[in-house]
């Protein structure tokens, strides 16, 4: 059996309290449970995030590599480091909480410091309305999230789901040929709603990763 990677991010602010850090868990360790061999490389940037994208990042990234200052190659590292990590992974795992509707900052962060001209994504304008082409393919992007509301899923607050719409823009940055999302609601609200959605997203992330799996050995 091939050794392969996960890649899994923690992007909630919470530690202990987080919703979205338990259903990450609990679907590596299904994982690691049928695949005990595969590598995890775990990224906390709720903890630790990525700095913002400045003047002097966007003029380096965009930039040629062999005319890239010393500075320059130094503004990108933590960017080449990130990018590394995405290459060496088949499955990525983004915990990622809803926040005002939308991704929290720090996962916009680390979009932001991932998307590069060279590594990620080709730009031709050759190539029509379309130019930008995603470098990377085939790996399998794994969504938990955690709401305090409710109905983002094709439901009552759909519309208002910039979390899923912004993740979903981004992924072919991520080289993500199938994107699959599992969420947890009503935090906000607590009672039997809320213990009946947190049951199901925790199902759902361990029959995700077993069925992952069994996928794997079907093509092996
Ligand atoms: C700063 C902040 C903003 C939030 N914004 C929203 C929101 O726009 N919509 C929503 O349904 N829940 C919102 N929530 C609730 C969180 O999505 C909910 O608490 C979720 O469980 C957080 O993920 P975590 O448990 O992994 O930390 C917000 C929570 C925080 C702390």
């Amino acid at each position: 059996m091939n050794r392969r990677t996960i890649l899994h991010i923690d992007s909630s602010a919470r530690l202990a309290r987080s919703h979205s850090r338990r259903l990450g868990r609990i679907f590596v360790d299904a994982w690691l449970a049928e695949r005990g061999q595969d590598e995890v490389i775990y990224r906390d940037i709720g903890i630790n995030p990525p700095p913002f994208m400045t003047q002097d990042w966007i003029a380096a990234a965009f930039t040629k590599p062999e005319a890239r200052s010393d500075a320059m190659k130094q503004t990108l590292a933590y960017s080449d480091e990130l990018i590394d990590e995405i290459e060496r992974a088949e499955v990525i795992v983004l915990g990622a909480p809803m926040y005002n509707y939308n991704m929290p900052a720090a996962l916009k962060a680390w979009f932001d410091q991932i998307a590069r001209i060279g590594r990620t994504f080709s730009f031709d304008l050759a190539r029509g309305d379309f130019p930008i082409e995603p470098i990377l393919s085939g790996k399998t992007l794994v969504v938990v999230s955690s709401r305090g509301e409710f109905g983002f899923d094709g439901g009552v607050r759909q519309h208002m789901n910039a979390l899923d719409m912004g993740i979903s823009a981004c992924s072919h940055y991520l080289g993500a040929s199938s994107i699959h999302t599992i969420s947890a609601e009503f935090e906000e609200f607590g009672g039997e709603r809320r213990a009946n959605s947190v049951e199901a997203a925790e199902i759902k992330a361990r029959a995700l990763a077993n069925s992952l799996v069994s996928s794997l050995r079907q093509a092996a």
